[in-house]
C-alpha cells in the first residue's frame, strides 16, 4: 500500500490534536503536531529575547537553531503563549523553517510508518498539497472555548472563560487574515464538525478513511 499523508487543519482548539491522536492510535501512523513546533520556536524566542521583528535577527537566531527539539515542552499551552505563537506565525522566514523541519521530519517517520498524520493551519492547503486525505475541523467558537477553559483548569491554570472565548476569536482573526499561509479550507478536504461528542466524529473520520483506503 502507498504510504498515506492525513492533514487536519482548523482553528483553535477545534478538534485536531484529539482527532489526529485517535487516527494515530487506529491505524498505527505517526503524528506531528506543527502548532507544537510554532509553539516550540515561539518559547525559544521568547527565552531568548530575539526581537523578531528585525529581519537581521530572525535571520540569525534560524540558523543558530537549526534544528527544533521536541524535548522540553513545558508551558506552551498556556494562554499568554497561544496569543504570542499566533503573532510570530506570521513571519514568513519562521514558515519556511518549520516548513523545511517539518518536511525533513515526515521524510524520516515514512520510512518506519505505513502512514502520517499532521495537524495544523495550513498542512493542506500549503504544506502537503498532495496528501491523499485533507479533513477541516469545524467547530462552534462559543463550545471550542468551553472546551479549551477547562482544559486550562484541568491543568491547574487560574482562567476565565471570557478571556479564552476573546483570545480564541483574536487568533481565529490573525491566522486566517494573514498574509502568510492563512487558515482556508483545503479545496479537496473534508469538512468535519466536531461541534458533537468526539465519538460521533471519529466515527464519521474513521469511516471516511476506511472507505478511502480499502
Ligand atoms: O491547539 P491550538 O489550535 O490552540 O493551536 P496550535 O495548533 O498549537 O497552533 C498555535 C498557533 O500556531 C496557531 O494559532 C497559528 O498561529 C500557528 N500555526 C500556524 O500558523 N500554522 C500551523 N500549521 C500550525 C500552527
Ligand atoms: O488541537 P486543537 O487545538 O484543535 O484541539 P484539541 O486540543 O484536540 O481539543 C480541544 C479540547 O476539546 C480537548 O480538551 C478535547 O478533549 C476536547 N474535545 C474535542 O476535541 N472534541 C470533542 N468532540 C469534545 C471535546
Amino acid at each position: 500500500m502507498k504510504k498515506l499523508i492525513i492533514t487536519v487543519d482548523g482553528p483553535a482548539a477545534s478538534g485536531k490534536g484529539t482527532i489526529s491522536k485517535h487516527i494515530k492510535k487506529k491505524f498505527n501512523f505517526y503524528h506531528l503536531d506543527s502548532g507544537l513546533l510554532y509553539r516550540i520556536v515561539t518559547k525559544e524566542i521568547v527565552t531568548k529575547k530575539i526581537n523578531f521583528k528585525n529581519n537581521k535577527d530572525l535571520q540569525i537566531f534560524l540558523k543558530k537553531l537549526k534544528k527544533i527539539s521536541l524535548k522540553n515542552q513545558s508551558g506552551l499551552r498556556t494562554l499568554t503563549m497561544s496569543k504570542l505563537t499566533s503573532k510570530i506565525a506570521k513571519f514568513k522566514k519562521i514558515r519556511d523553517f518549520i516548513n523545511f523541519n517539518q518536511k525533513k521530519i515526515v521524510r524520516e517517520k515514512l520510512k518506519k510508518f505505513k502512514g502520517i498524520v499532521i495537524d495544523g493551519r495550513d498542512i493542506g492547503s500549503v504544506v502537503f498539497k498532495n496528501a491523499q486525505i485533507k479533513f477541516y475541523i469545524k467547530t462552534n467558537p462559543k463550545i471550542r472555548a468551553k472546551r479549551r477553559y477547562k482544559e486550562l483548569i484541568d491543568r491547574g491554570e487560574k482562567s476565565i472563560y471570557d478571556s479564552v472565548l476573546k483570545e480564541i476569536k483574536l487568533r481565529d482573526y490573525k491566522d486566517k487574515n494573514r498574509i502568510n499561509s492563512p487558515l482556508v479550507i483545503p479545496k479537496d478536504a473534508v469538512i468535519i464538525d466536531n461541534s458533537k461528542t468526539i465519538k460521533t466524529t471519529k466515527k464519521l473520520v474513521d469511516s471516511f478513511i476506511l472507505q478511502k483506503i480499502s
